[in-house]
């Protein structure tokens, strides 16, 4: 039989699930950081005024909280559909995905430097003040943060490199 497919989701895969799933639980990977250092154009932003979303990026002991979600048997069509929505410069990926009832192999999605959006690190204050401005098919990217902080807040994990952003945006 053939083994369950999961996959891992730290940003808009935690608030915004537009897929199929079977199952869902709260889960953490080790070794990486959740950071807003992804331009997003086709989202959140347009090319000429890019918002910002979330990639990971490896931290030293660093854990990054989010959820897992199991796929239907017929995966397929939703890493399909899954590969569409992030087709604006993540990478799908495997790694282990730490789960409370124990550790499995998943799929998560990764916007590494080398793709042509990434934006990397910024200082809190400027990534505010780019997110604020911008806006994309998607909706307002303001949004994508605040929805993401309010998630990650009731999951019981609230991301201090999130919380300094809204943090910033308020004194904006
Ligand atoms: C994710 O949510 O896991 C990937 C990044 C995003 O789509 O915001």
């Amino acid at each position: 039989m053939d083994e369950p497919v999961w996959v891992f989701g730290y940003g808009s895969l935690i608030w915004r699930v537009d897929f199929d799933h079977v199952d869902v639980q709260p889960a953490w990977i080790t070794g990486w950081q959740r950071r807003f250092w992804q331009g997003s154009v086709d989202h959140r932003g347009q090319p000429n005024a890019p918002g910002r979303v979330v990639t990971i990026v490896p931290q030293e002991g660093a854990i990054c909280h989010g959820l897992a979600y199991r796929l239907p048997t017929d995966s397929m069509q939703t890493i399909s559909e899954l590969d569409h929505r992030e087709r604006g410069g993540y990478d799908r990926v495997s790694l282990p995905i730490a789960t409370e009832t124990g550790t499995l192999e998943g799929l998560t999605y990764i916007a590494n430097p080398s793709n042509s959006n990434y934006l990397g690190p910024a200082q809190p204050a400027q990534l505010a003040k780019q997110i604020a401005g911008a806006t994309g098919p998607s909706g307002p990217n303001v949004e994508y943060l605040l929805r993401l902080d309010q998630s990650l807040t009731e999951l019981g994990h609230p991301d201090e490199h999130v919380r300094a952003i809204v943090e910033a945006l308020d004194t904006l």
